[in-house]
């Protein structure tokens, strides 16, 4: 199967909103239900954190967005946040449904390790619901080491507990 990774300028950005808008509007889809539903995030909070203005948003605050793709469809991207000298925080990390558990995220994840670690980055840290159990399991089978469990008050006006992972590079 050939896959590519590639930093995403405006124009994937913008393919990258479509795709994902219309991905969570089918709310028999898994990512709606696992991602979504199970966590009782309202729609509206959930096409807000995908619109094109806030992946823009996100790429004017110093994000990078990593876009996997196989021939001219993506399947998958990875953003990373920076948050100091030498840390960064990997925001999101999703392959679509019908591309996982084939080992698109773990090599998604070695190109974006690899090129932070090129970049002079130490240290990626990622936070996960405590019960997305596939997510934990997928940064722990990748080196990441749990460091602590915190409880948010989530936009949505829910509590939810997260777990946060380090990876050293
Ligand atoms: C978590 C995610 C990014 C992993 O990417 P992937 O391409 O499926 O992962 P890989 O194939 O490289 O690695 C698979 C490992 O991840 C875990 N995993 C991922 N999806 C799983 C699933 N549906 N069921 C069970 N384990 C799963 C397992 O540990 C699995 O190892 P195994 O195949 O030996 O059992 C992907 O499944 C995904 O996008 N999930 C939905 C969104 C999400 O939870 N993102 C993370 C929080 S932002």
């Amino acid at each position: 199967m050939l896959i590519s990774v590639k930093v995403a300028r405006e124009e994937e950005i913008r393919r990258l909103s479509n795709k994902l808008l219309t991905i969570v509007a089918n709310k028999d889809g898994q990512m709606y239900r696992e991602n979504v539903a199970k966590f009782g995030i309202p729609d509206e909070y959930v096409r807000e954190s995908f619109s094109l203005t806030s992946l823009l948003a996100a790429l004017t605050a110093g994000g990078r967005f990593y876009i996997v793709s196989r021939e001219d469809d993506i399947i998958g991207f990875g953003q990373i946040m920076p948050r100091s000298k030498k840390l960064v925080e990997l925001d999101r990390i999703i392959i679509f449904p019908g591309n996982t558990k084939r080992g698109i995220g773990t090599k998604l994840l070695h190109h974006i390790a690899r090129e932070q670690k090129t970049a002079g980055i130490r240290k990626i840290i990622v936070r996960t619901g405590t019960e997305e159990t596939n997510a934990r399991l997928f940064y722990e089978k990748n080196g990441f080491k749990k460091t602590k469990e915190v409880d948010v008050d989530a936009p949505w006006g829910r509590k939810i507990s997260l777990v946060q992972y380090e990876l050293e590079l």
